[in-house]
C-alpha cells in the first residue's frame, strides 16, 4: 500500500466552533474508515491540515475538502509519499490555535501561501510534537 502525505492551507469562511465540531465528525468518521490519520490546524482566519495514509484515498478526501464552501483558498503546500505515519493515532488531531506561525497581517498577505513549505511543515510537526510529548507525559504518570 502506498502512504502519501499531502498539507494545505485555506481561509474559513464563517469560522465558528459548532462548525468546526461538525467538520471534525465527519472528517473523523471517513477517515477512520478510509485509513487516513492528521492533523487540523484552526484559527479564526486560517485552516493548515496534513492528510496521510493510502494515496488513493487522500487524493478523495481532498478532492472533497477542494469542494467545502466552509473555507476557500484551499493551496496545496505540500505532498510526497511516506514511508510511515507522523499521526497514527489520530484519525484528525484538533488543533485550534489562538496564535500560530504567522500573524493575521502576515496571513491577509499570503505568507501561508509564498513562505516555503518546509516553513508550514515545520509550524505543523512542532505543533504535533508538543502533543506527542504531552500524550506522553500523561500517559507516563498514569502508569506512575
Ligand atoms: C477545513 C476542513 C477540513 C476537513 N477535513 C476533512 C478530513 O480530514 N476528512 C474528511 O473526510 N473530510 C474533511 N472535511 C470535510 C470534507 O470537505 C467533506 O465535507 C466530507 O469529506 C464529505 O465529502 P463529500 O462532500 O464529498 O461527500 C474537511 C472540511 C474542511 C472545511
Amino acid at each position: 500500500m502506498h502512504l502519501k502525505t499531502l498539507a494545505y492551507v485555506s481561509r474559513p469562511l464563517g469560522y465558528d466552533p459548532q462548525q468546526l465540531d461538525d467538520i471534525l465528525q465527519t472528517a473523523r468518521a471517513r477517515n477512520g474508515a478510509l485509513g487516513i490519520t492528521g492533523l487540523l490546524v484552526s484559527r479564526w482566519d486560517l485552516f493548515a491540515q496534513i492528510l496521510e495514509g493510502p494515496a488513493a484515498a487522500v487524493d478523495a478526501v481532498f478532492a472533497s475538502i477542494g469542494r467545502d464552501h466552509r473555507h476557500v483558498q484551499v493551496t496545496l503546500r505540500h505532498e510526497a509519499p511516506a514511508d510511515r505515519r507522523l499521526f497514527a493515532d489520530w484519525t484528525m488531531h484538533d488543533e485550534r490555535v489562538p496564535a500560530w506561525l504567522w500573524s493575521h497581517d502576515e496571513v491577509l498577505a499570503g505568507r501561508h501561501v509564498s513562505d516555503p513549505p518546509d516553513v508550514l511543515m515545520a509550524g505543523l510537526l512542532r505543533l504535533a510534537a508538543g502533543r506527542a510529548t504531552a500524550g506522553a507525559a500523561s500517559a507516563a504518570a498514569a502508569r506512575a
